[in-house]
């Protein structure tokens, strides 16, 4: 692309770290409070990735598990995350998993933010946290470092909005862009066979603004979008770069990991799709021959 065509984009945030050191906790407090009142008692559909604002700026979670997801996504040469916050329990400190997903981010080159969590527990020690990572090469600011971290509490909701613009900041120095004027390519978040829909993938779109009609490859399956949700739950024409949304319309379930992207017409489509699931086939088969 151009880099006239190029407009900034929000950044899209992975969250990782040691089972149990409340990631999810952390993604459903964030999530929870930017949940604008309107949406009575906070309901809002489930989909595997969401957007909130902070001070005007969107920001993307990516709500997988761990660095499962991470790993998985970066094995398929999809490296859709902009920041990964650390999550690391101050009563707990730094676990085999901390240091797995350090060294994760680190070979993506991905920058990290800390979220030193379960503040509110009597045994924390944000300060043995801090010394703890500076020894896996983690320098978080109050150390020297450039690494930003903050306290929080997922449980009873405090400094999110610190770690919100903690986000920003980072955001910021990675002047984040992509052309919306094109046509759009991604990755798949999460698919499932849903009884009433049928195939439902969440998708992030990296590039360009995928609309409803358009014609998609992901992986090795295809689909004419029949609809975009978004992830209120919200009918949408169209969603831009680091949008993420639900796709309907799919002829078959892809996977998370897979890429995405739109092709000129329904026959190119299922060409693209055959071949790879022929190639699919073929390699399961010289699998299984030994
Ligand atoms: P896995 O997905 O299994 O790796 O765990 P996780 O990292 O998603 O942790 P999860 O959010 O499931 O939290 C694990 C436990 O820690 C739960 O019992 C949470 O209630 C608790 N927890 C999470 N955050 C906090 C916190 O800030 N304070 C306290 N006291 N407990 C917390
Ligand atoms: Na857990
Ligand atoms: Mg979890």
């Amino acid at each position: 692309d151009d880099d006239a065509d190029m407009v900034s984009r929000p950044p899209v945030v992975t969250i990782m770290g040691h089972v149990d050191h409340g990631k999810t906790s952390l993604l459903d407090a964030i999530r929870h409070t930017r949940v604008t009142s309107g949406e009575a008692g906070g309901i809002t559909q489930h989909i595997g990735a969401y957007q909130v604002e902070q001070d005007g700026q969107k920001i993307t979670f990516i709500d997988t598990p761990g660095h499962a997801a991470f790993t998985a996504m970066r094995a398929r040469g999809a490296e859709s995350t902009d920041i990964a916050i650390l999550v690391v329990a101050a009563d707990d400190s730094v676990m085999p998993q901390t240091i797995e997903s350090i060294n994760h981010a680190k070979a993506a080159g991905v920058p990290m933010i800390v979220a030193i969590n379960k503040m509110d527990k009597p045994d924390a020690d944000a300060q043995k946290v801090r010394t703890e990572l500076l020894q896996h090469e983690v320098f978080v600011e109050s150390m020297g470092g450039e690494v930003l971290d903050v306290e929080v509490s997922a449980t009873k909701g405090t400094n999110l909005d610190r770690l919100l613009e903690a986000i920003v900041l980072q955001s910021e120095l990675l002047e984040l862009k992509a052309n919306p004027d094109r046509t759009a390519e991604g990755t798949v978040v999460e698919a499932q066979l849903d009884r009433g829909r049928g195939s439902v993938a969440t998708v992030l779109v990296q590039k360009g603004t995928l609309k409803t009609g358009d014609i998609i490859v992901l992986g090795d399956e295809w689909g004419r979008v029949r609809a975009l949700v978004d992830d209120a739950g919200k009918q949408v024409k169209e969603a831009g770069p680091s949008t993420p949304v639900e796709v309907l319309g799919l002829q078959g379930t892809p996977q998370a990991g897979d890429r995405f992207a739109v092709v000129e017409n329904e026959s190119r489509a299922r060409e693209i799709s055959d071949y790879r699931q022929r190639a699919a086939r073929e390699k399961a088969v010289a699998r299984q021959a030994g």
